[in-house]
């Protein structure tokens, strides 16, 4: 297998719905999508659409009904959860629409777990999130939990978590869906700088035409399909 076929993701024929008889909702209706390392697309469509439902399934968090979701050549429906989750820990980074940061922890403890659930040393662990975490522009905020963090700053911290671990493919839920024009704009740059010096793929789910304009190609999500 290639290179560039050990590194893409890919569903193939994906149906999802949620609930049973008269409230059974078909949200995804045969969805396919593939992306190869390097390359970079944006998910839109209107709200409850099925996009993180989508990104889910394609991040292994989720299950499709049927399809198949490939990540570096795995099927994701083979694996037992733990398997899946060491895949998404080796090569998927994945920005929740909301977060999801351990509320427990300070921003610098949630940038480092994906590291120390690798079992990095947690020295090493530590300096690498610091890091990533200057690269947000959030090193002044390294020591607070998340309900002493604004919205836009708890979204800089998840999106340093997801990169800390140099993963092969970033998906990102509405990255910059709290922020300013200023600091989305920044927080894109970081991702376009990952992009072209580690040739990460990119799926992110936005709004923002600024950010769609700047991907190689952009999908809506209608009616349960997916249009390019
Ligand atoms: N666990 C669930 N149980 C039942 N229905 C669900 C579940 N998760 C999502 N849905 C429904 O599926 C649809 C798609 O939800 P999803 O979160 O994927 O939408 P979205 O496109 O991300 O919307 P938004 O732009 O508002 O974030 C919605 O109508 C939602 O109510
Ligand atoms: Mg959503």
């Amino acid at each position: 297998m290639s290179e560039i076929d050990e590194t893409s993701l890919s569903c193939v024929k994906v149906c999802k719905s949620f609930g049973l008889g008269a409230q059974r909702l078909e949200v995804l209706k045969d969805v396919s999508f593939d992306i190869n390392r390097g390359e970079s697309a944006a998910i839109t469509g209107s709200s409850g659409s099925g996009k993180s439902t989508l990104l889910h399934i394609l991040g292994g968090l989720a299950l499709p009904d049927s399809g198949d979701v490939f990540f570096k050549g795995k099927q994701f429906s083979t694996q037992s959860e733990s398997e899946r989750g060491n895949v998404r820990n080796e090569g998927l980074g994945f920005v929740y629409q909301f977060h999801h940061l351990l509320q427990e922890f300070t921003a610098l403890e949630n940038v480092a777990m994906p590291l120390l659930v690798r079992r990095l040393d947690p020295n090493k662990a530590m300096g690498k999130a610091e890091k990533m975490l200057g690269q947000v522009g959030l090193s002044a905020r390294a020591g607070h939990v998340p309900a002493e963090l604004s919205g836009g700053e708890r979204q800089r911290v998840a999106l340093a978590r997801a990169l800390v671990t140099e993963p092969s493919c970033l998906l990102a839920d509405e990255p910059t869906g709290n922020l300013d024009r200023k600091i989305a704009d920044a927080m894109l740059e970081i991702v376009f700088d990952l992009q072209s010096k580690m040739k990460i793929s990119l799926v992110i789910v936005t709004h923002d035409q600024i950010i769609s304009s700047r991907l190689d190609s952009c999908y809506r999500l209608v009616d349960g399909r997916l249009n390019s």
